[in-house]
């Protein structure tokens, strides 16, 4: 044997040694709450004959399918795992109105039969996110104070999965040294007694599983703070999860002018990133007046 033909041979021992390939799988990384996923497993049998393919979620079998029983395909009740048995066969699996505990890791499992009995595995994680119903809620802003005065504001999200991130603005401008919006940024008042300075508080897991969380602003009702003419200083809060945001603002007047004509509302139609945050913050202003 030549060292040609030795390799040849070789080479068709790990052929045929892998004679069973997954050539792709998916499943998503991200999905919504109460929204369907179709989750792909696709092989490649060579000139094996398939034994059956098998879905797990976190190593408990949810889905069978195996072409020799009647019916082919079968399921196994999971937590959080609906399948569609209608819409599944040996390449998909379809599964309805995903919930919090549809996240986990899924496995694809692809066997032959004899006389080759061969196994392949493909595995991946998918989250199940639940964003939240409302934009967040400032509490504690009062419509006018005097020069000096405590300014004692919290800002607290809507329960969401995972848990939104907080941001207060002042004029437009961030407080904090975040940068998610490449505005000019306040820094929390450590040098100053006027603030602004903020204070996170620990998140809350509610009964559904969903987490919220508060962050306090506080800062003196000082002239510096607020704008010359209308005596007015805008307060916005942001609640983001990625690339997704909502927003509520409101607005305060410090003592010296009549501000009978100014509402205690002001909505900026600017950088809504989500079609709802409008929606959000019409609905709760209007709620306000
Ligand atoms: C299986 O494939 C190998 C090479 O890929 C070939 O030599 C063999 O004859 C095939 N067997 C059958 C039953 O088709
Ligand atoms: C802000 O929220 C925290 C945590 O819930 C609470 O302890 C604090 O009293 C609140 N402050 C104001 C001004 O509402």
């Amino acid at each position: 044997m030549t060292a040609v033909e030795l390799l040849l041979a070789l080479l068709a021992l790990l052929d045929f040694a892998s004679g069973l390939k997954l050539t792709m799988l998916r499943v998503p990384s991200q999905k919504l709450r109460s929204s369907d996923v179709t989750l792909k497993c696709f092989y490649d049998l060579q000139n094996g004959t398939l034994y059956s393919v098998q879905w797990y979620k976190d190593n408990s079998v949810f889905y069978r399918f195996v072409p020799a029983d009647t019916p082919s395909g079968q399921m196994f009740p999971l937590p959080g795992v609906t399948v569609d048995l209608k819409g599944s066969n040996d390449n998909q699996v379809i599964l309805r109105l995903l919930d919090l505990d549809s996240s986990g890791t899924y496995r694809c499992e692809v066997s032959s039969e004899a006389p080759e009995f061969l196994t392949e595995v493909a595995e991946a994680h998918m989250n199940v996110m639940a964003l939240p119903k409302d934009p967040p809620k400032i509490t504690g802003l009062r419509q006018k104070y005097n020069e000096g005065d405590p300014i004692n504001l919290n800002c607290t999200s809507a329960p969401s999965k995972p848990l939104a991130v907080l941001y207060w603005f002042i004029n437009g401008n961030q407080v904090d040294n975040f940068d998610i919006s490449q505005r000019r940024i306040i820094p929390t008042g450590k040098d100053s007694k006027d603030g602004p300075f903020l204070t996170q508080y620990r998140s809350v897991t509610d009964e559904e599983g969903l987490e919220y969380v508060t962050l306090g602003l506080r800062l003196a009702a000082k002239k510096k703070f607020f704008n010359n003419l209308l005596h007015t200083m805008k307060i916005r809060c942001t609640s983001s999860m990625g690339v997704l945001m909502w927003h509520v603002d409101l607005s305060t007047h410090i003592h010296a002018v009549s501000a009978a004509s100014l509402t205690s509302c002001f909505l900026q139609t600017v950088w809504l990133l989500s079609a709802f945050s409008y929606l959000f913050a019409h609905k709760f202003c209007a709620n306000l007046l």
